[in-house]
């Protein structure tokens, strides 16, 4: 039986009692959907999985979406991509930590994936908490005047916005080749299943903001995500082995931390599911 609780923050749900290798009832599969819809951040504890028992358990909740990044596809079960903090960037040789710096996954593909979902198999000690912020409520505090403005702006996604801090591993000429330049989303989506409005924000993907000049674009997107990030948005989810986390990309902005020992590893499996044009 599903039983579930509500987390610390004002999203994210705590889903116990289901073992996702025995497939669950229909009822069950749409009590967790409802959850996932309604809070954002579906926590599935206590799950032991290999890869592909874990990429069975995600097909429940939707179709998956192909990573465009193929390098860390795990070789025996390609639709699974692993997140390690044990691989370097080869030019700098600096350690990669997948996911700094809050983002929505994939959001300069034409159909960005509706929910990302990772099972953790090793973790530090502490930390590696992922932090998510509930883009609903900030669209909904922000003053009458500033949801007005937003109205109709469109913005360009890149796949490595030259504003953003954060550095993504490149990709290979071929893959480059497959992927569209620039996608054209709106700076305010409608969530499909809840109707809901939410900011639209990805500092890692966002160029240019369409018939805006530059730093007026640059600072109306900057002052959205200070507002947007803040802590009475947020939920941050401490990682226990097991935990298998669904989020929804289409109202949400997450981000890694990467505030712990890296002598020890911590890797998890992670998978997407297809989503729609946002509008
Ligand atoms: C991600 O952005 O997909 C990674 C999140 C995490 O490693 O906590």
């Amino acid at each position: 039986m599903v039983l579930a609780k509500s987390l610390s923050g004002p999203i994210g749900i705590e889903v116990t009692g289901v073992d996702l290798t025995r497939p669950p009832t229909t009822e069950e599969v749409a009590t967790m959907n409802r959850l996932f819809v309604e809070h954002s951040v579906l926590v599935v504890r206590d799950q032991h999985f290999t890869p592909h028992q874990m990429l069975e358990a995600v097909r429940l909740f939707g179709e998956i979406f192909e990573q465009h990044n193929k390098r860390f596809a795990l070789p025996d079960c390609p639709q699974i991509h692993y997140l390690s903090n044990q691989d370097h960037f080869q030019e700098s040789g600096k350690r990669y930590i997948p996911g700094e710096g809050y983002h929505t996954d994939h959001s300069n593909d034409p159909s960005p994936p509706k929910a990302t979902v990772l099972f953790a198999v090793e973790l530090p000690d502490s930390g590696g908490d992922t932090q998510f912020v509930d883009m609903r409520a900030a669209y909904d505090d922000l003053p009458a005047a500033t949801q007005r403005r937003l109205e109709g702006l469109q913005a360009f996604h890149v796949y490595q916005s030259r504003h953003s801090e954060r550095k993504l591993m490149p990709l290979s000429p071929e893959l480059k080749a497959k992927i569209p330049d620039a996608v054209r989303h709106p700076l305010v989506r409608t969530h499909p299943e809840s109707g809901r409005k939410a900011l639209y924000l990805n500092p890692i993907r966002i160029e240019s903001i369409e018939g805006m000049e530059e730093q007026e674009a640059l600072s109306l997107l900057e002052g959205l995500l200070a507002h947007s990030t803040q802590e009475k948005y947020q939920y941050r989810h401490k990682w226990k082995p097991g935990d298998l986390v669904m989020w929804d990309n289409r109202c949400l902005l997450h981000k890694a931390n990467g505030d712990y020992d890296h002598t020890q590893r911590r890797y998890l499996y992670r998978v997407m599911l297809k989503g729609d044009q946002p509008f």
